[in-house]
């Protein structure tokens, strides 16, 4: 990563967790500062007990999720309206689960990142092949669409979003892709938006990994150009282990 762009790491709890965890995690970052963003997204339901914890700490809270809907008769939804109210930094748009598990599409990603960008949440936008689609060597294609449809008409001028680029293969397999390979598709990426966009929201646009990140490989994925953060699923559910990935996020921050 570059100095210019603040590393943020992100732990995405998924349907896991409880109070235990929420009192454990916090209290490992109490009193802690740190230079990188540090972002917890547990499921919804605990977002307002963890709340409560973090005013002795830096640490934000996320979402998993957002409804593409403002407001209305859809059983189930949360807007990214409540969600600002709630206290959110930051969604989670499009994680592979979600468009494996829950039928969403690049439009329907699309309208998330508009309705967060108007109520002031950080869209986090997640891409990233299958297996089968590297093996068949079409991994760029399908991020380029994946990234193109999601960011289609969207207004970045004086906006900020977060890409995610997690290869739907190393997500939870341990087989993380290694840090030449991740390298590649951010500034793959970052091509990508300087083309759609500008020089300048490339640059500025953070891009972050995920897929079976842990303590061992967060560094050096950590010390690639392009990388500019992690997001951590089953990593994060062991507050020391998070901690950990956090500090060498923080050390890439200071140097
Ligand atoms: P993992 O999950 O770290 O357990 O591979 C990452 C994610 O799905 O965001």
């Amino acid at each position: 990563m570059t100095q210019q762009r603040k590393p943020i790491v992100i732990a995405n709890w998924k349907l896991n967790g409880g109070l235990d965890l929420i009192c454990t995690s916090v209290a490992s970052f109490i009193g802690k500062h740190f230079e990188a963003q540090i972002v917890i997204c547990p499921p919804y339901i605990y977002m307002r007990d963890m709340m409560t914890f973090l005013q002795y700490s830096e640490l934000q809270i996320g979402s998993q999720n957002v409804s593409k809907f403002k407001s209305g008769a859809y059983t189930g939804e949360t807007s990214a309206q409540m969600l600002k109210q709630a206290g959110c930094a930051l969604c989670l748009i499009g994680h592979s689960e979600r468009r494996a598990m829950f039928a969403e599409n690049n439009p329907g990603c699309r309208t998330k990142v508009q309705l967060a960008l108007n109520h002031g949440l950080l869209p986090v936008l997640c891409i990233g092949e299958t297996k089968e689609e590297r093996e068949a060597g079409t991994a760029k294609e399908v991020i380029f669409t994946q990234l193109s449809e999601g960011l289609l008409d969207i207004d970045l001028t004086d906006k900020d979003i977060c890409i995610a680029y997690e290869p739907v293969w190393a997500i939870g397999t341990g087989l993380a892709a290694t840090p030449d390979m991740v390298q590649e598709i951010h500034r793959f990426i970052r091509d990508k938006l300087e083309a759609l966009y500008n020089p300048t929201v490339a640059q500025r646009v953070r891009i972050v990994y995920g897929g079976s990140v842990n303590k061992t490989n967060a560094k050096e994925l950590l010390n690639q150009e392009d990388i500019d953060g992690l997001l951590v699923g089953g990593a994060s559910l062991d507050p020391d282990h998070f901690l950990e990935i956090c500090k060498q996020a923080n050390n890439v921050a200071q140097v």
